[in-house]
Formats: structure tokens, C-alpha cells, sequence
């Protein structure tokens, strides 16, 4: 099993990112050969202020540090410091169809309206993703739900590129979506799921957000007036109630129905509190780590550049099966 997955390094963790995603990534450590990687090149997708680029990089990386990725364990660096990314994206834009990527919700979600005036970029933003995993011939991929389109759509391009030049280099990568959290939502919008770019902080908790800061949004947090029932599936249709029980058990690793039948009959006045308390035992910790980490920027460079070494001996070998497959001169 090899495990690969990355993130964009803008804006803060959330908790959407570390439920749906970081949380597995740590776990997933102990059991498999891990890469993890921070998507600066996907950032450049969208509008960038460079100096922050570079400086949220060196956070973010700090933040997945603090969360628990084991850099001795774990190989953890940023995308741009191993080119074959970029030239394994190349390659696979010739496999890859317009027709494809025209169907990636992401790209209809993100260029709206304005796709004349969307970025190139962000437009073959997935065929980069599917090269960030068939590089290293990935076998689990662990993702929130929203990314699992864009990996399916990397099986597509494997399959097409193992079949149109007849050989057996990409293994489909198996996208690894959370049970308990695949898809955390807005605090504010039940409908909306929990992001770094929604312009209200109230809709999300960052990990960076101190004690009462956690308790305030999940005060202010949208709900319904109706008790809490004794079964989730009860649930259904109280989309902003679904999610407040949701991430109660993906935080406490507990099923949500024994969620619902400790709180059956209870108003959220009761469930919001303890909700708070559960957040801030797992999360402040991490935050008091990273805050730790703020004067060990030189650590967390090193880590970047040691992984981004050991990414390149392991990408070397399947860059160059894919370009004498497709006959480049090399
Ligand atoms: P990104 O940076 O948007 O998010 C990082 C990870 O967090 C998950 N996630 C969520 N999970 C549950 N609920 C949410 N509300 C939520 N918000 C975010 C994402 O699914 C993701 O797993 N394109 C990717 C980065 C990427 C990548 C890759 C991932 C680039 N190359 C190769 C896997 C493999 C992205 O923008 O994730």
C-alpha cells in the first residue's frame, strides 16, 4: 500500500480539512508508506500574493506537523520542489479529454460564470492532481467526498494512457473517503460545506481558533428549535443539525446513532456545549503545538527539503517509464 495525498496550502487548516482528511493521513502513518504533500502549484490556479504563497506553505506545513504527520515516518514536502509533477501533468494532458474535465464540478463551481476570463490552469487543474498520484503509483488516496471526482478522474486517465500506448505503468488509485466525515458543513449554511474560501469565519472553525473562539461559532452555529431525536436517520431534512451530530462523532470516534441516543430529547442548548468542549480537547493542542513551532521555521524548511529528496528518488523511475512510453527521448 502507498498512500499520497496533498493540500492547498491557502488560508488555515479547518475543520472540515483535518476531519475529512488530516485526521486519516495520521492514522494512516502507522499501517503504510505515506506521502504528503502541500499544492502550491495547484494554488497558482487562482490569484496568488507571492510572499503569502510562500510564507502559508511553511505554515501549513507547520500546522500538518503539529496535527501529527511524523516527518521521519511520512514523506512531507511542497509540490513545486519536484518538477516530475509538473512534467508527468504534461504528459498526461495529452491523455486527459476536454470532454473530462468540462464535467469536473470544482471547474464549473469555481469559474462560474467567467470561464472565459478562469485561469488555464484551473481548468486542468485535475489532470495535475492525477499526476500528483500516478507518480508514485499510489494505491490509496485519502480524501474528503469533494476531491473524489477529481480521482476518479485520474483512474480515467490512467486507464487511458496504460491502454492507448499498451502498457501497465499507473495502478488505479483507490480514493480513501472518510466514513465518519466525509463531508463537513458550514456552520452557518447546512447546504454549503465547511471551506477556507467562504468569506464568513463564523462558517467555519480553524484550527488556529483559540477556546472561545470555538465555543462562540459553535454557539452562534445555525440549528433548528426541534429536540435532538433518538436515531440520526431521524435526522434527515435537518441538514445543519445532521452535520452539528456528525462532527460530534467523527471528533469523538463514536457512531453518530450512539451520538443521537446520549442527547435524545435534548435541545441544542445542552448539545452545543459539550460539542464546544469535545472540539477544544482535540484541537487546541494542535494549536498549541503549532504555536510552538513559530520560532522553528528552519525545522519545518528542512522537513520540506529532506521530503522533497526522498519524493524525487521515488518519482525518478515512473517519470521515465511514462516518457519512454509515449517516446520522448531521454
Ligand atoms: P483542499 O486543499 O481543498 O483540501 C484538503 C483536504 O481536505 C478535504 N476537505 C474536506 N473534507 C471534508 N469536509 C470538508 N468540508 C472539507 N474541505 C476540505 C479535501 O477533500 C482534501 O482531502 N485538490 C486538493 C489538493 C490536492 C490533492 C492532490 C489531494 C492536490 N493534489 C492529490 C489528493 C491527491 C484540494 O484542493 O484539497
Amino acid at each position: 500500500m502507498r498512500v499520497v495525498s496533498g493540500i492547498q496550502p491557502t488560508g488555515n487548516l479547518h475543520l472540515g480539512n483535518y476531519l475529512g482528511a488530516i485526521k486519516q493521513w495520521v492514522a494512516m502513518q502507522d499501517q503504510c508508506e505515506c506521502l504528503f504533500f502541500l499544492a502550491d502549484l495547484h494554488a497558482l490556479t487562482q490569484p496568488v500574493v507571492p510572499a503569502e504563497l510562500a510564507a502559508s506553505t511553511i505554515e501549513m506545513a507547520a500546522a500538518l506537523l503539529a496535527a501529527g504527520i511524523d516527518p521521519k515516518r511520512s514523506i512531507l514536502f511542497n509540490q513545486a520542489r519536484v518538477p516530475a509533477h509538473s512534467e508527468l501533468a504534461w504528459i498526461l494532458g495529452g491523455t486527459a479529454r476536454m470532454g473530462w474535465l468540462n464535467r469536473m464540478t470544482q471547474w464549473k463551481d469555481k469559474a462560474g460564470k467567467n470561464r472565459e476570463g478562469a485561469s488555464v490552469g484551473l481548468f486542468t487543474y485535475p489532470v495535475l492532481q492525477a499526476a500528483d498520484v500516478l507518480l508514485y503509483k499510489a494505491s490509496h488516496v485519502p480524501v474528503g467526498e469533494d476531491q473524489k471526482q477529481h480521482l476518479e478522474l485520474a483512474r480515467d486517465i490512467a486507464t487511458k494512457f496504460n491502454t492507448d500506448y499498451g502498457v501497465e505503468l499507473f495502478p488505479l488509485p483507490e480514493p480513501f473517503v472518510s466514513k465518519s466525515a466525509p463531508r463537513i458543513m458550514s456552520l452557518r449554511d447546512g447546504g454549503a460545506k465547511m471551506s477556507k474560501s467562504d468569506p464568513s469565519d463564523m462558517s467555519r472553525i480553524n484550527l488556529i481558533d483559540s477556546d472561545e473562539l470555538i465555543a462562540q461559532k459553535f454557539r452562534k452555529a445555525k440549528t433548528d428549535a426541534e429536540p435532538l431525536p433518538d436515531s440520526f436517520d431521524a435526522l434527515e431534512g435537518r441538514a445543519e443539525a445532521r452535520n452539528l451530530v456528525t462532527i460530534f462523532s467523527a471528533l469523538a470516534d463514536r457512531t453518530p446513532q450512539s451520538v443521537v441516543e446520549e442527547f435524545a430529547g435534548k435541545g441544542f442548548g445542552a448539545f452545543k456545549p459539550a460539542l464546544a468542549d469535545l472540539a477544544v480537547a482535540t484541537l487546541a493542542p494542535i494549536r498549541d503545538q503549532l504555536a510552538r513551532m513559530h520560532n522553528e521555521r528552519a525545522y519545518v524548511a528542512q522537513a520540506l527539503a529532506d521530503g522533497a529528496e526522498r519524493a524525487r528518488i521515488l518519482a525518478a523511475p515512473t517519470l521515465l517509464a511514462a516518457k519512454q512510453a509515449v517516446g520522448l527521448q531521454v
